[in-house]
């Protein structure tokens, strides 16, 4: 059995045995939801509290969705000026919240580390469940990312996966490459321009590359990410067009890729600079799927934590 969680900041470290069994439990809730169960009663008279500092469609509103699929409470907060900084405020605002007796708190931050700072906080009963935070980790993208690959290839370790476009200011591209590393990718490709690409040693056992084309090459599944425009210090990019024309997932370079390769995307896409239309809405894309996984995984952390 995987060692019980209590709040979940990273995949890093995590293991595969926990990885293939929160993958397992979102599966079997996927299973139960397409056999007409709306509900799941695991977490009656439980409180989840969205705590977003930072502006998020698909990613807030598939933890309401999930905590209320499993009988929770559901209290949303958003704090999109992200003015609020560290230290008294956010800790007035834990001690506040925790005062209205609540069991998880999910949070969204534009500064690293903020979900762990919590976790040092919290009172003992609080899970914190981190929805991304800065560029450091984006726990719950990085399963549904898996759990959508896992739909479809059964075996990691025969698999070539290329992350690519921003992945120095990507959360999402670090949970990816702790996720697969640790169910048995062994090809992993990290590609994007120089300015935009992290230090090697930050990600061990990735291959780095600037240049698309070679990274697409035979690739199984390839993981598109957006250019993170508001944390840019300053402009490291040529305009849209140039680097649609190297960075961009158009049709004719996907046919560089293994035949039927999967097709990935966080969201928000911006269509036309990291990914043609014709690929984001084609029969390759599996977009939609890692929406709807979104949901499956979520419920498997939040009933993982909480569930008595
Ligand atoms: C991502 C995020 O916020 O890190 N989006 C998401 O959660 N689906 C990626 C992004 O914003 O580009």
């Amino acid at each position: 059995m995987p060692t019980h969680l209590r709040h979940l900041i990273t995949l890093q470290h995590l293991g595969a045995e926990t990885l293939e069994h929160l993958l397992d439990r979102a599966e079997s809730l996927r299973e139960a939801c397409a056999h007409g169960t709306r509900r799941i009663d695991l977490l009656r008279g439980r409180t989840v509290l969205n705590l977003f500092f930072e502006p998020s469609t698909r990613t807030r509103t598939s933890f309401e969705l999930a905590a209320r699929r499993l009988g929770a409470d559901v209290v949303n907060f958003d704090i999109t000026s992200s003015s609020t900084s560290k230290g008294e405020t956010l800790l007035d605002t834990l001690h506040t919240l925790e005062a209205m007796h609540l069991d998880a708190l999910v949070v969204r931050h534009r500064e690293s580390g903020t979900p762990e700072f919590l976790v040092r906080h919290a009172a003992s009963g609080v899970s914190i469940v981190n929805a991304g935070d800065g560029n450091h980790a984006h726990p719950t993208q990085g399963l549904l990312d898996a759990l959508t690959v896992r739909q479809h290839r059964r075996h990691f370790d025969a698999l070539t996966v290329t992350i690519c476009g921003d992945v120095l200011h990507s959360r999402v591209a670090r949970s990816d490459v702790h996720a697969f590393q640790a169910l048995g990718v062994r090809d992993l490709r990290l590609c994007g321009p120089g300015a935009l690409l992290p230090a090697p040693g930050e990600l061990p056992g990735c291959a780095f590359s600037d240049n698309f084309d070679s990274a697409v090459e035979g690739a199984d599944v390839i993981i598109m990410l957006r250019l993170q425009k508001e944390r840019m210090v300053a402009t490291l990019l040529p305009d849209e067009a140039a680097y649609f024309e190297r960075y961009g997932l158009s049709q004719t370079r996907l046919r560089r890729a293994a035949p039927g390769a999967l097709v990935l995307h966080p969201g928000p896409i911006n269509r036309g600079v990291e990914i043609a239309s014709e690929v984001a809405d084609g029969t390759q894309s599996r977009i939609l799927e890692q929406v709807a996984n979104g949901v499956f995984v979520r419920m498997a952390v939040l009933a993982e934590l909480l569930a008595r």
